[in-house]
């Protein structure tokens, strides 16, 4: 349930990182300006290497910028928050705890008054929505990827933080798997109507889970390219998105962007209608039947 209250407000950000022999500098991006409104789900799409995930760590907490601000929910940033739960590439469980076990710990910094009774209810609630039930003993060397992954998720939510920060949750999974966990991610987030911000590269994936689509340009010195809107309707689903007339368009735009925009910004830019504090706003639709509903 989206509303036009800012939940994430990135403004001018820049990170720098020394050359190992610390001569030289490099700037991985400069002059981010975007914000992320309440209840909305951002997809952030760039090639390797532009600083997508220096940009969660930052978003997260965990990293300092070298100048800019993130102002969330009115407050600037000054370090890690439980209202902002990180879920990363890898799962980060701990080896030694079991599943349960790992969202307990996770649960108890977040509450440490809660029953012991009161503490493992509440897990278990999570862990039975992420269908990992009859798992919770398992520690994750017993667990498949999507497992792991799938604690990694239940950790997350069930700090019930205001913010999910996602950096390539589903990546190192298999198609199958990879589809059930963001049709399960798609209906907690329809019911808790967390703020969203998560990293990809696959196309399909962004225009499944996001409202907007923020494009970045590749590294060094990479800038948000524009934010796309996704102009399929919120009733998607993976069975259906491909037969909307606006699927093809957005597809398109978005690959003609990893494959050739993100490399030829520079020239965009030269033209002087770039604004860095207001990205270009696109919206890809269908020519034919701009108002078509999924077929
Ligand atoms: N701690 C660090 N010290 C120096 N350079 C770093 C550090 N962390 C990241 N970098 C550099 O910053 C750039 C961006 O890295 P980052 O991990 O954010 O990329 P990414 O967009 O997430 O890539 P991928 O899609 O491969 O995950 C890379 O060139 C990387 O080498
Ligand atoms: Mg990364």
């Amino acid at each position: 349930m989206r509303n036009e209250r800012v939940a994430i407000s990135v403004e001018g950000l820049e990170k720098c990182f020394a050359s190992p022999d610390g001569k030289t500098t490099t700037q991985v991006f400069g002059d981010l300006w975007f914000d992320v409104r309440q209840g909305e789900f951002i997809c952030l799409i760039g090639h390797s290497g532009c600083g997508k995930t220096t940009l969660l760590n930052i978003l997260a907490g965990l990293e300092a910028a070298t100048s800019g601000t993130i102002i969330v929910e009115d407050r600037e940033i000054d370090g890690p928050s439980l209202d902002r739960a990180v879920i990363f590439q890898g799962h980060a469980l701990l080896p030694w705890l079991s599943a349960l076990n790992n969202i307990e710990f996770a649960v108890r910094s977040r509450w440490p008054e809660k029953s012991r009774a009161a503490l493992t209810e509440h897990c278990q609630r999570y862990i039975d929505l992420v269908h990992l039930s009859g798992s919770e003993q398992k520690k994750p060397a017993q667990l498949s990827g999507g497992m792991k992954q799938r604690v990694g998720i239940a950790r997350a939510l069930a700090i019930e933080p205001r913010i999910l920060l996602m950096d390539e949750p589903f990546s190192a999974l298999d198609a199958l798997t990879r589809g059930s966990l963001q049709d399960e991610l798609l209906s907690i987030i329809s019911q808790t109507h967390q703020t969203s911000f998560m990293i990809t590269h696959d196309i399909d994936e962004a225009i499944l889970l996001a409202d907007r689509i923020v494009l970045m340009t590749n590294g060094p010195q990479a800038r948000v390219c524009e934010i796309v809107e996704n102009t399929l309707p919120r009733d998607r689903h993976r069975g259906n998105m491909h037969k909307h007339p606006n699927y093809a368009p957005m597809r398109n735009h978005l690959l003609e962007f990893l494959v050739n925009r993100s490399r030829s910004f520079e020239a965009e830019l030269a033209d002087g209608a770039y604004d860095p504090k207001s990205p270009p706003q696109v919206r890809p639709v269908s020519e034919a039947e701009p108002q078509a509903s999924y077929a």
